[in-house]
């Protein structure tokens, strides 16, 4: 039988950059011995105020179909923190509800490109990316955020890729995989960009919560940039809700509308009794999302300072999120080959960072979103095998004098 072209379009890269991962995971529930640093999704278990209340709605028979745009108490939720955290100008009628933030990104491609469209997109970016905005038929404009400027975009490249097709920026801050937050100043010439070449800006902002130096700031509160962005966010990371799929679009109310019609088309609203457990999540400051913040900066500086002493190898600190980049381009491996070796011989699983674009080519993306006991027993293989690697005169870096 025949599909259509989309089918192409949307299996890359990027869905094979999770093959190390489904194997880890498989082999977990096998009951094996595997340590899995693979995926943003910490061990925290949802909390209890937000399953209390999504259990007291499916009790009180909150089973039947939703708007498409979402419940107003969400919404008027959601409006009140973007405000009250980010300064973003919205009311409840600027907001969509999404099936998380992925479903948020996959319409926003839906909805502002078309075939032959061009969309920039800062690289690395999420492993979704290039699947949601092919799947339109626009053409991808990678703009690189190197190494060298520690992982912040390159501003020249990004106004050089500027051309009469380009429709649309693409970014996400805090970034994943790198940690790096954009500043105000990079978001401001970005901005500038956007409004002289008439441009949307899509932001994802789903690590926004996890930022552990410097400061969120959100491109759609600049001068200008409310009418031209649309801000998306999850409750997944924030408030450990990975599975409940709750994600949302801010944007000007034209494009809430197409976004609602779209949503009928794909979704047809989002549970009730799920969205009345999100909404408390975001009316109430629960206490315990500040401690899974700081529970997560301890896992980064662990795993930090372990990678700081792996030989041949070296890491970055991320400023934000969930991820630590490990740099093993010197141990003359692939990033690829390093991911699967360390995967076959120490049952670490980890993600290729080539994965997520050429400037993270040569690192492996760890997530400090695993348990404390996973990552310490992480980076203890992760010794053993840079250890290995070097005894085996595998790697292309110099041996110590003492070695
Ligand atoms: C940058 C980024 N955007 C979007 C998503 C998808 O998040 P959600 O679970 O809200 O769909 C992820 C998930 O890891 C992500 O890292």
């Amino acid at each position: 039988m025949r599909f259509s072209k989309l089918t192409a379009r949307i299996a890359g890269e990027g869905a094979a950059a999770w093959d190390v991962h489904s194997r880890a995971v498989a082999a977990r529930a096998k009951g094996e011995d595997v340590v899995v640093m693979s995926i943003g999704e910490t061990d925290f278990a949802t909390p209890d105020p937000i399953v209390d209340e999504a259990v007291r709605a499916l009790r009180g028979g909150d089973t039947h179909y939703t708007s498409s745009q979402g419940r107003p108490r969400l919404r008027a939720a959601i409006a009140a923190r973007a405000r009250a955290r980010y300064g973003i100008a919205v009311e409840s009628d600027g907001v969509a509800i999404t099936s998380g933030c992925q479903n948020a990104l996959y319409a926003a491609a839906q909805l502002l490109l078309e075939e032959g469209d061009e969309a920039l997109v800062l690289e690395p970016m999420y492993v979704t990316y290039e699947a949601s905005l092919k799947a339109t038929g626009a053409v991808m404009v990678p703009v690189p955020c190197p190494a060298v400027s520690e992982f912040h975009p390159d501003i020249d490249a990004l106004r050089a890729a500027v051309g009469p097709r380009t429709r649309a920026i693409f970014l996400a801050t805090p970034v994943n995989p790198t940690g790096a937050v954009l500043t105000r100043e990079e978001l401001e010439e970005i901005a500038a960009v956007a409004r002289q070449h008439d441009l949307w800006v899509v932001s994802d902002e789903v690590y926004a919560d996890f930022v552990y130096e410097g400061e969120h700031v959100a491109i759609a509160c600049l001068e200008g940039m409310a009418e031209r962005t649309l801000t998306l966010g999850s409750l997944s990371k924030s408030h450990a809700m990975t599975g409940w799929r709750v994600g949302w679009v801010i944007g000007p109310r034209s494009y809430i509308a197409h976004m609602s019609n779209l949503a009928l088309c794909m979704t047809y609203g989002l549970p009730g009794f799920i969205q009345e457990g999100a909404a408390i999540a975001l009316e109430q400051d629960l206490e315990i999302v500040d401690s899974m913040k700081q529970v997560l900066r301890a896992r980064r500086d662990k795993l930090h300072a372990a990678m700081s002493r792996a030989p041949g190898l070296n890491c970055w600190l991320p400023a934000a999120g969930m991820f630590l980049l490990l740099g093993v381009d010197r141990t003359g491996l692939s990033s690829r080959d390093f991911c699967e070796r360390l995967y076959e011989d120490e049952r670490v699983s980890s993600v290729d960072g080539g994965a997520f674009g050429a400037s993270t080519a040569g690192t492996l993306r760890l997530s400090f979103a695993a348990s404390d006991w996973q990552i310490d027993k992480g980076c203890e293989r992760i010794l053993r095998f840079a250890e290995a690697l070097r005894e085996k005169g595998d790697t292309a870096w110099p041996r110590l004098a003492n070695s």
